[in-house]
């Protein structure tokens, strides 16, 4: 075999390495995941010629170790403590004063601020570079080996960059699994029929007990990084940040929240903003943890009963708690969905308290097996949305039946339906008779992105449709002053108010008119596509499935859905009489204007945004040419992946579409001249 062959695979070896580090640690890809896979595959073609050539520590050797019987037990070298707690800011400036009064008034301290990231606690021990084991934490002094399961994280390099790297180190920091991931893991789990994912720390300890390392790299973890256990070799950190600092050159994942901070203001101010960001953070974190910067001074603190006296962690109120079901209740939503709800005993969680839990749909009833009076899992995480997370069955009473779907609607006492391959129950009353539609109807359409009437919240339309005085939408134009002030918790002044709220919702656009009608499966990105298509209501009114295919993002479903809305009578009258209301809006005609840098590009932004809000993103791409849509498909060009991101994010990355972040995106407005 000749020489050359050997350099080719290692020079593939380290341009997937830094390929690797553009992504997992910068996260900032260098190349398309195309072009990355492509590196992978010519790398796997050459070691599958010359197998002789395979190192340990090759992209490809991820997965491949054999299933074993059980882990081989650790023993670690510097035992891994645990932290004290405090939950508030008065607790945080005791601790302060106790490590000033320890090291004497003289010392100037400074501190680190972390996320404290839900997940399980690991171990790496890397050898001239090279990963050579993964323990757990286990008891803090015995742990298990994982290396093999360990070895299949991508985001953990198997070699370390750069020709500095110490003799031997201990890297020690928390592997765990995205909001996104877990999402996703749990979507296609329950697609295929298999049992969904608890939550992301379970889904991570799970993983990576598992005994055959295959299993594993089906799950989608990763690390961060948070703390050097001990190293050996020239190089000897002096503060906690410059360690961390020096493991990101080195390749390794280090949360880009953590920060350094002087004082108690400092870190009170990290503690209450983290805690503001924590569902935005794309991960779970049960707290902020506050640690003496310098090595020098955490060694002269010492620890006490295995917990450091240099450290603390600061609690946030915890995202998940058991509660009883009282009851379990069936809303119906705007299109009939009949939703089943379950009603809390409340609690405490994610910092809220809650009484409600969403529990999707019949699937997801039969599946959790919840009951009334059964004891759950409540969990607010990522999202806002509480979810029951688990029945916790052995709390289970004697005399609990199994929850059935209602056969009439709660609302109107019509016949409820469920399709044979449709996880959704609808009442199958007309929209019109059933109030509970009507009411969700007339939300929808008074909603920010549809007519924006401010001041017309949900009660006071109960309220409105409660007392016969609205039925449809073009109701709300005929309104009055002295109708509106004579209803609950309204005056003259907020009747006035409501008014001229309507009045101004008259000037909109045909996109948030389209939206506002509140057609099955047509959300806003699919409304603004068919405005820019048919410039009017009639022409969209009268299109056929074939002409509404042509649109982008419509398919035979979606273009079924628009047809059957039309060919109710009563929509079509509720459509004129806001046009004979006075509902207008300017045509503009939006022709695709060929030269704009993005023209024929269809974009879809997914996550939550930082700098900018969504609308205002989508605003600046469409200026500069590129459609925004709502939805992944093959014809998307490019998605923007904010923290957060979820099924959209898999389905572009199944898709192979290219992927940027947001750092990438206002780089591209900037270099196009848009701020
Ligand atoms: S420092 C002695 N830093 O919290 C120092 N721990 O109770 C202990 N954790 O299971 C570790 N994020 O895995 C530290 N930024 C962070 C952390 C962190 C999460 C976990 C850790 C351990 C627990 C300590």
């Amino acid at each position: 075999m000749s020489e050359d062959v050997r350099i080719r695979a290692e020079a593939l070896r380290e341009q997937i390495r830094f390929h690797n580090y553009r992504y997992h640690v910068l996260d900032d890809p260098y190349v398309a995941d195309a072009e990355y896979d492509a590196l992978v595959d010519k790398l796997s073609a050459l070691e599958a010629a010359h197998p002789e050539l395979v190192t340990a520590d090759s992209p490809t050797q991820r997965v491949g170790a054999e299933p074993v019987a059980g882990f081989e037990t650790v023993i670690h070298e510097v035992p891994m403590l645990s932290l004290n707690k405090t939950v508030n800011a008065q607790d945080l400036g005791a601790w302060i004063d106790r490590c000033q009064d320890l090291l004497g008034d003289e010392e100037r301290m400074s501190f680190t601020c972390e996320p404290k990231i839900d997940g399980v606690a690991v171990a790496l021990v890397y050898e001239h570079g090279q990963l050579v084991r993964g323990a757990t934490r286990g008891d803090g002094e015995t742990g298990e080996d994982i290396t093999a399961n360990v070895r299949t994280i991508k985001s953990i390099p198997l070699r370390l960059l750069g020709d500095d790297v110490p003799t031997r180190m201990e890297v020690r920091g928390e592997i765990y699994m995205s909001n996104a991931d877990f999402e996703a893991y749990n979507a296609k789990a329950l697609e295929q029929g298999e049992k969904p994912l608890v939550n992301p720390r379970n889904g991570a300890a799970g993983s990576l007990r598992q005994l055959d390392p295959r299993l594993t790299a089906a799950r989608p973890l990763t690390m961060y990084c948070y703390s050097v256990g001990w190293v050996e070799g020239p190089w000897q950190p002096r503060m906690q940040m410059e360690a961390l600092e020096r493991l990101v050159g080195w390749g390794l994942r280090v949360n880009p929240e953590v920060t350094a901070v002087e004082d108690l203001s400092g870190a009170q101010a990290y503690v209450e903003d983290l805690l503001q960001r924590r569902f935005e953070l794309g991960y779970d974190i049960d707290g902020a943890v506050i640690k003496v910067d310098s090595l020098d001074q955490q060694r002269r603190l010492g620890a006490l009963t295995r917990r450091p006296r240099w450290a603390i962690a600061y609690k946030y109120p915890a995202e998940e708690a058991t509660t009883t079901v009282a009851g379990i209740e069936f809303q119906v939503g705007r299109t009939g969905a009949i939703t089943p709800v379950a009603k809390l005993e409340p609690v405490f969680v994610g910092g809220v308290t809650v009484s409600n839990a969403t529990l999707h749909n019949m699937d997801e009833v039969e599946r959790l097996d919840v009951r009334v009076g059964d004891t759950v899992m409540v969990r607010r995480a990522g999202d806002v949305i509480p979810q029951v997370a688990a029945v916790i069955v052995d709390k289970r009473p004697p005399g609990t039946h199994p929850v059935r779907l209602p056969v009439a609607c709660p609302e109107c006492g019509s016949e409820v339906r469920r399709a044979e391959d449709e996880a959704v129950a609808r009442c199958s009353a007309d929209p019109l008779f059933c109030p509970a539609q009507r009411k969700e109807g007339l939300k929808h359409f008074a909603s920010r992105l549809a007519m924006d009437i401010e001041g017309l919240g949900d009660k006071l339309i109960d309220q409105l449709v409660d007392a016969g005085l609205v039925e449809t939408a073009p109701d709300l134009y005929r309104l009055d002053e002295a109708t509106l002030a004579g209803l609950d918790r309204m005056g003259e002044k907020s009747a006035r108010n409501l008014l001229d709220a309507l009045e101004a919702s008259k000037q909109t656009t045909l996109a948030r008119f389209i939206y506002s009608l509140g057609i099955r499966e047509v959300g806003e990105a699919t409304a603004a596509n068919l405005a820019a298509y048919f410039g009017d209501i009639t022409t969209l009114a009268r299109a056929t499935s074939e002409e509404l295919e042509a649109v982008d993002d419509v398919g035979p479903i979606v273009a079924e859905r628009i047809t059957s809305f039309f060919e109710l009578p009563a929509n079509v009258e509720t459509v004129e009489g806001l046009r004979l209301a006075g509902i207008h809006w300017s045509v503009v005609a939006a022709p695709i204007v060929h030269g704009l840098p993005l023209a024929g590009q269809t974009w879809v932004l997914t996550g939550t945004l930082e700098a900018m809000p969504r609308n205002e993103a989508k605003a600046l791409l469409q200026g500069l040419g590129a459609k925004v849509a709502g939805s992944v498909s093959a014809k998307t060009s490019r998605v923007v992946a904010a923290p957060g991101a979820g099924s959209k994010l898999a389905k572009a990355e199944e898709l192979g579409i290219p992927v940027m972040n947001e750092a990438a995106l206002l780089q591209l407005l900037r270099d196009h001249g848009v701020e």
